[in-house]
């Protein structure tokens, strides 16, 4: 049996009758003629995945996947607005906007799809957010913006969406390396009163229903992502922090180390996929 199986016990408490149902892989991610991969080879032969890995979105129902088509009905695009708006506005001592000193936000293309990244600044690798409050803080002279604030949340939606079609490519090498262990070891430590792993529900069960979600992959590419059940859109920590209270954990703060080094890992694993934020789940 493999080692993340949920015991008897717990699996009929959470994965409930433990019904198994395929992803909907008949259908293709195409926005504004940009073909998305959202099934893809992994880009590594070591991924515990194994060969292909499949965005979450092929897991939702027709109305949700439906709601990713066009930008015009994905009610993630009220943040992505904010965000570009925010792009164009003076802020802090410098009186500059972002636009000021980096021109078109399209400059940023490609960078969501490498976060976390190495900053040689600040000697660890850094997500989306902390480089946004860190050229805010270093550059802008401005106050840094809270991790889940509509201004972070609709920055990190505008700049992600630069990034749309672009595949995901983060550095694990070099000073990222301890990053990346510590991240794999949390992906298979146990935590909470249920005692699972990451793995436990998106490795040894993904495509099993738990309760009335059907379990993913659990890949990041989609982030910052619009939750019908947040009724609102949130980062990958939100995410990550819900997964580990699932477990009937405490969960690691956003912004935390353990959160960054998860998100390096977990981002790894979906190497190969396109970068297809923001994304709207359940
Ligand atoms: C006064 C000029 C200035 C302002 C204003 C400014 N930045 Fe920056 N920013 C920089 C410089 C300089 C760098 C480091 C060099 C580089 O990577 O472009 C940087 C780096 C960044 C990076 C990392 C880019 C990378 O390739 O690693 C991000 C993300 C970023 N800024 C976002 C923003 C956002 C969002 C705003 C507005 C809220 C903003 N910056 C405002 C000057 C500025
Ligand atoms: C108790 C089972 C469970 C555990 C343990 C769990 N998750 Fe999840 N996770 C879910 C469910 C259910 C969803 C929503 C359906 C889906 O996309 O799988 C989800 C969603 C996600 C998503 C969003 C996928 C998308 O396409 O939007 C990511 C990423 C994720 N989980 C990562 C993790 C990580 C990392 C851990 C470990 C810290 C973890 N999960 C632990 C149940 C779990």
């Amino acid at each position: 049996m493999n080692r993340y199986a949920l015991g008897v016990g717990a699996a009929a408490m959470v994965v409930g009758a433990a019904a198994l149902a395929d992803p909907n892989t008949d259908v293709a991610l195409e926005i504004d003629g940009v073909a998305i991969k959202t099934i893809a080879a992994s880009a590594h032969a070591d991924n515990p995945i194994g060969d292909t890995l499949i965005s979450g979105w092929h897991y939702r129902n027709d109305e949700t996947r439906a709601l990713q088509l066009d930008d015009f009905d994905n009610p993630a695009f009220l943040a992505v607005e904010l965000g570009r708006e925010l792009w164009e506005a003076a802020d802090g001592a410098s009186g500059k906007s972002c636009a000021d000193c980096h021109g078109g936000i399209d400059g940023f293309a490609g960078l969501r799809a490498n976060m976390p990244k190495w900053s040689e600044a600040a000697g660890r690798p850094l997500t989306l957010e902390q480089w946004i409050n860190w050229s805010r803080k270093e550059h802008q002279g401005a106050e840094p913006w809270k991790w889940e604030s509509e201004q972070m949340l609709g920055m990190t939606a505008a700049i992600a969406v630069e990034s749309r079609g672009m595949p995901m490519d983060v550095q694990t090498d070099g000073p990222m390396a301890e990053w990346f262990e510590k991240g794999r070891d949390l992906y298979y430590t146990r935590t909470g009163q249920l005692d699972f792993a990451c793995a436990s529900c998106h490795e040894a069960n993904s495509g099993m229903m738990l309760r009335a979600d059907h379990l993913s992959q659990g890949h990041l590419n989609g982030f910052p992502t619009y939750r019908l059940k947040w009724q609102g859109i949130g980062s990958i920590h939100r995410r990550l922090k819900g997964c580990v209270q699932d477990t009937r954990a405490e969960p690691y703060a956003v912004g935390s180390d353990e959160l960054v080094a998860l998100e390096l890992y977990v981002s790894w694993r979906g190497e190969g996929l396109d970068i297809e934020a923001p994304a709207v789940r359940q």
